[in-house]
């Protein structure tokens, strides 16, 4: 039995490694605010990291793992200023928005970060790559190198709060009809949705196998068409296995030229079209991160179909308007109408 720390824990991610390393066998402690609740199980460690006496109690501590998962430069200093000299393996969740450029297709982790923060600063939600990168650099360099840096990609799958994963197939699991869907020219749009599930056992796995250095953690890569068409097979699967009839949508191509007009977002959040990239050679790489390091260290991936389906069977009663990312139902009338 190994003894993990998260900084963090309560969140999507953190709850998910939580609920591994548990049925793992593992001792979990985690320290938050208790904004949300912990695992059932964990031990909670409730402290405020703007306090200065904010790591007393997991300090003096040998714990075998620490998983990192914040996006301030400043906790990050100070979390292992306290706590990186007796930590056995050390995790920072970082992002693939740490990357300076977008552009280029099958970039690995050698390319270049943005310039971290100044002085471990705390910046803007805009500064949210270059936060990161400052978070990275101090979690590097108190630990001499020996860290695991892991980049996620979009994360995805069941209970996903942002909604980006999880929209396209819960509205193919709805009997409304028709489906409102982006029309993009295929060769332009990419996504690439790594599954919560695998993302957690693979920093437990990294993580207490030692590994250092840095992995983009990000699933297959796929063109937004074709996942879509895998959203509408998922819908179709659950509602065969629940003994219904499968959704039969007309799908209608949405001409993604007049989203600014029509006061349409790409990617996330409301009224928008979720997982399309906006408009631009600047994304050309975005969703297109190399996996190579990642596979070559162990990650395992579910399929993305498979992903999608376990999204309808654990949310198929859910109505899309209530999700963080899309176009309410009341929306894409108003679209269809045009
Ligand atoms: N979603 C994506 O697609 C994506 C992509 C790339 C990378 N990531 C990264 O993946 C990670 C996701 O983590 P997550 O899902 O577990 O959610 P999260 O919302 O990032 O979790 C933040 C954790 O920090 C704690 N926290 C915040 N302020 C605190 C404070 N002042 N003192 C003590 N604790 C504090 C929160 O609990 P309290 O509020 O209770 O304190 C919570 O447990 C993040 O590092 C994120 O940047 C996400």
């Amino acid at each position: 039995m190994k003894q993990i720390l998260l900084l963090g824990g309560t969140g999507w991610l953190g709850q998910t490694i939580s609920l591994q390393a548990l049925d793992r066998g593992h001792s979990v402690t985690a320290l938050a605010r208790g904004t949300k609740p912990f695992t059932p199980g964990v031990r909670a460690v409730i402290a405020d990291r703007e306090a200065p006496d904010a790591y007393e109690q997991v300090a003096g501590r040998a714990w075998d793992l620490v998983i990192e998962l914040t996006d301030r430069p400043p906790f990050a200093r100070e979390a292992v200023q306290h706590l990186g000299g007796s930590a056995g393996n050390w995790v920072f969740i970082s992002s693939c928005s740490v990357y300076d450029l977008q552009s280029e297709p099958g970039a690995d982790e050698t390319a270049r970060t943005a310039e971290p923060l100044p002085g471990a600063e705390d910046g803007e939600d805009a500064d949210f790559g270059r936060a990161k990168s400052a978070c990275e650099e101090v979690s590097v360099r108190y630990r001499n190198g020996g860290a695991l840096v892991v980049r996620p990609g979009l994360i995805g799958g069941p209970g996903d709060p942002s909604g980006r994963s999880t929209y396209w197939p819960l509205r193919f699991a709805e009997r409304r009809d028709p489906v409102l869907v982006p029309k993009a020219p295929d060769g332009e749009a990419h996504v690439q949705i790594i599954d919560v599930r695998d993302l957690a056992a693979f920093i437990l796995d990294a993580g207490l196998a030692g590994e250092h250095g840095y992995v983009n953690a990000v699933g297959e890569a796929h063109r937004l068409g074709q996942a879509l068409e895998m959203a509408r097979e998922a819908a179709a699967t659950v509602a065969a296995s629940n003994g219904r009839p499968a959704p039969e949508h007309q799908v209608v191509g949405y001409d993604v030229s007049r989203m600014a007009a029509d006061g349409v977002n790409p990617w996330a959040g409301p009224t928008s079209l979720p997982l399309l990239l906006p408009p631009g050679d600047g994304y050309a790489g975005f969703a297109r991160r190399s996996d190579a390091r990642a596979l070559q260290l162990g990650l395992r991936r579910r399929s993305l179909r498979q992903t999608f389906e376990d999204i309808v069977r654990s949310g198929g009663e859910t109505d899309v308007d209530s999700l963080s990312s899309g176009l309410t139902a009341a929306e894409e009338q108003r679209l269809l109408a045009r």
